[in-house]
């Protein structure tokens, strides 16, 4: 016999999205249950992007989830963009009066694990969500094995979504119906970990010849760094050696610090969006409704705007029994979703070359290179994107 327990709100997925929400809805006074399919290691230790947009970092601090991002992470006040042999500085404080931090998602995964179970959050983790069933109901149940391979079943108010881009939670929301919109990329990042000091004191977009490289950073003594590939690259393929030739090929002008590589991956890139964000008492945040490839750094920001938007939208909801908010998630959400799919591929095909690209397209590709650098307004909008928009919390 299955027990059915029953919670308010039931968030399938323990990353920065389900973590932040049941964050934000315990401040509401809004329980949750939250599950994952990982354990706690795995989920602390997965390696993604390291950038944090201003309105993150705010939202971070503003809330107590996060302080250590201000003590332990690096405000970086601009990026460099390298091609034909230059390097331009895009100054945000300067253009749009923001700045970004450098800190890795997993640090701020430790933090929300830590303030959660420290708040006594419901978080079971290694448990498998099968499916999420009575969507259109009142009563959304989330059905599966909890880590001991018993099965279970939970009955909430509400389902969210928030288990990545290979979301189970989705096709309740989209009825496995056909129509998601979505771009491959002919390429990929082959990125690795390194033991060395920085290169530069701001992270560097290189356009070459050979393709494009972004030197990023980790640390005072752990470097992360990409440089383009073959989506089908293997990365045990190279040795030490060839990653380093491979990337000081591609950022011709800069010394790079060189160290142990004790990390490596390929990156496949892909752009995605989910035909629906909601469906009944179901809704989609974070990667299960969207993927951007991660040359603009948005990933985990624009899962943190879905997830305030959606906390807007549960409190009046559960509260006051208005479904206004809800009504409108789905499309006040997709606007900054959509932005950010076009700055996330205008960044991505600005820099990348394809297999196909003729001289022209090259030529063409650093004309628009210097008609952003050398315009204020090319300037202030790649500084307004990614530093990120200003985080909407109203839905109507
Ligand atoms: C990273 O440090 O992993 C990183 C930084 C900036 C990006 C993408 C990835 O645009």
């Amino acid at each position: 016999m299955t027990t059915v327990e029953r919670t308010r709100v039931a968030i399938v997925g323990a990353g920065p999205a389900g973590l932040l929400l049941s964050h934000l809805l315990a401040a509401s006074g809004i329980e949750s249950i939250v599950l994952d399919r990982r354990s706690r290691e795995e989920i602390e230790n997965t390696i993604r992007a390291g950038i944090l947009e201003q309105g993150t970092v705010d939202l971070l601090v503003e809330t107590g989830a996060s302080t250590r991002v201000l003590t332990d992470g690096n405000r970086h006040d601009g990026i460099e963009l390298r091609f034909a042999g230059e390097g331009h500085r895009i100054d945000f404080p300067a253009l749009v009066g923001r700045s970004v931090w450098l800190y890795p998602q997993h640090e701020v995964l430790r933090d929300l694990v830590a303030a959660r179970l420290a708040a006594g959050q419901d978080l079971r983790l290694e448990a498998t969500v099968e499916r999420v069933d009575d969507a259109a109901t009142t009563r959304p149940r989330v059905i599966g094995t909890d880590a001991a391979g018993r099965p279970f079943e939970i009955e909430a108010d509400f389902v969210v979504g928030s288990d990545g881009s290979r979301s189970v939670v989705r096709s309740a929301v989209t009825g496995g119906t056909r129509g998601d919109l979505f771009r491959e990329y002919p390429f990929a990042w082959f990125g690795i970990l390194c033991e060395a000091p920085p290169s530069s004191d701001e992270l560097i977009y290189s356009n070459s010849p050979d393709g494009f490289a972004l030197i990023s950073q980790r640390s005072a003594t752990v470097q992360r760094m990409y440089f383009q590939c073959d989506p089908d690259a293997d990365p045990d393929a190279l040795t030490e050696e060839q990653i380093w030739e491979a990337l000081r090929l591609r950022v011709p002008g800069t010394e790079l610090q060189e160290g142990h590589i004790f990390q490596r991956d390929v990156l496949r890139f892909r752009s995605f969006v989910a035909p629906e964000l909601r469906h009944g008492r179901v809704a989609l945040v974070g990667d299960a409704a969207h993927t951007v490839p991660p040359t603009g750094a948005k990933g985990m920001n624009l899962a943190v705007a879905d997830v305030v938007l959606l906390h807007t939208a549960l409190v009046a909801l559960l509260d006051d029994d208005d479904e206004r908010p809800l009504d409108a998630y789905q499309e006040v959400a997709l606007r900054r979703i959509w932005k950010a799919q076009h700055f996330s591929w205008w960044m991505t095909t600005m820099l990348h070359s394809t297999p196909e690209a003729s001289e022209f397209d090259h030529r063409r590709q650093l004309g628009e290179l210097r008609s952003v650098v050398e315009s204020e307004a090319g300037r202030t909008y790649l500084a307004e994107a990614y530093t990120g928009w200003p985080l909407e919390t109203r839905l109507v």
